[in-house]
């Protein structure tokens, strides 16, 4: 939403073109449902209740666009949404609502896997950039011991875990910054990974344990017994 003193807009991007074999389940990932909705319904809520973003394009699988469409009407028309067809990974998916979304300040790549990220945590992702950051992503402290390994499963390393951090989304970035690291075509985990091959710096804000990504059966487990505990999403008092 645009606000009185402010003139940034900001486009939220949101993958949900995966196929989620590793959830085991018959649907693409974020059709999925949780307490009764699907993951990407559950995103696009949240997204909402932030009160920050003013556009949302969703990426899926090209034979799930009218679905996806269905789902979006009834996010209740408060914040135009676009369905696109996604790619074979990721990253090309995001590509793709790259290209599609309108004119913006500011983008958001938040995956709708993480469909029970909290929209207060959306809110200080935007914070962020409207304070200057060019790219902001949260992320929490690492709790296991990380070790690297080569092709025989031997040890060859354990990093210092105090400086390590496990990244969430929303990863939020300035529009050009974003648009340039997209034209590198390089490979990348995460949104954040091409703009550091830039060279801009990317700020880690403190992220928050209910933005966990819903990738195995025992996430979804936990998801839907967090859902039914959990009231529906309130919106950030501004
Ligand atoms: O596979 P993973 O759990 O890392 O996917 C993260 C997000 O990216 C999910 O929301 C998934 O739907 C999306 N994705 C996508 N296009 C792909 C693969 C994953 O939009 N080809």
């Amino acid at each position: 939403m645009n606000h009185p003193h402010d003139e940034s807009r900001v486009v939220a991007l949101v993958p949900a073109a995966g196929r989620g074999v590793r959830l085991g389940e018959t649907l693409p990932k974020a059709f999925v449902p949780i307490g009764g909705s699907p993951m990407l319904t559950l995103a696009i809520d949240g997204l909402i209740a932030s009160g920050v973003v003013d556009h949302i394009v969703i990426m899926v699988p090209a034979e799930l666009i009218e679905r996806a469409r269905d789902l979006s009407t009834l996010a209740g028309g408060r914040v135009p949404v676009s369905v696109v067809a996604g790619g074979a990974e990721r990253i090309d998916s995001v590509r793709a609502g790259l290209a599609a979304a309108p004119e913006a300040t500011h983008v958001l790549v938040h995956d709708a896997a993480r469909a029970l990220t909290p929209p207060s945590l959306i809110a200080e992702v935007v914070a962020a950039l409207r304070a200057g950051v060019r790219a902001v992503v949260p992320g929490l402290p690492v709790t296991d011991t990380i070790k690297s390994v080569d092709a025989d499963g031997v040890v060859t390393g354990t990093p210092d875990r105090g400086g390590l951090r496990a990244i969430q989304t929303p990863q939020g970035f300035e529009a050009q910054l974003l648009r340039e690291a997209y034209a590198l075509d390089v490979p990348a985990t995460d949104d954040a990974g091409l703009v550091e091959r830039l060279g801009a710096h990317v700020h880690v804000i403190p992220g928050d344990p209910m933005a966990f990504k819903i990738t195995t059966p025992l996430d979804l487990h936990l998801a839907h017994a967090l859902l039914a505990d959990r009231p529906v999403p309130q919106a950030v008092s501004r």
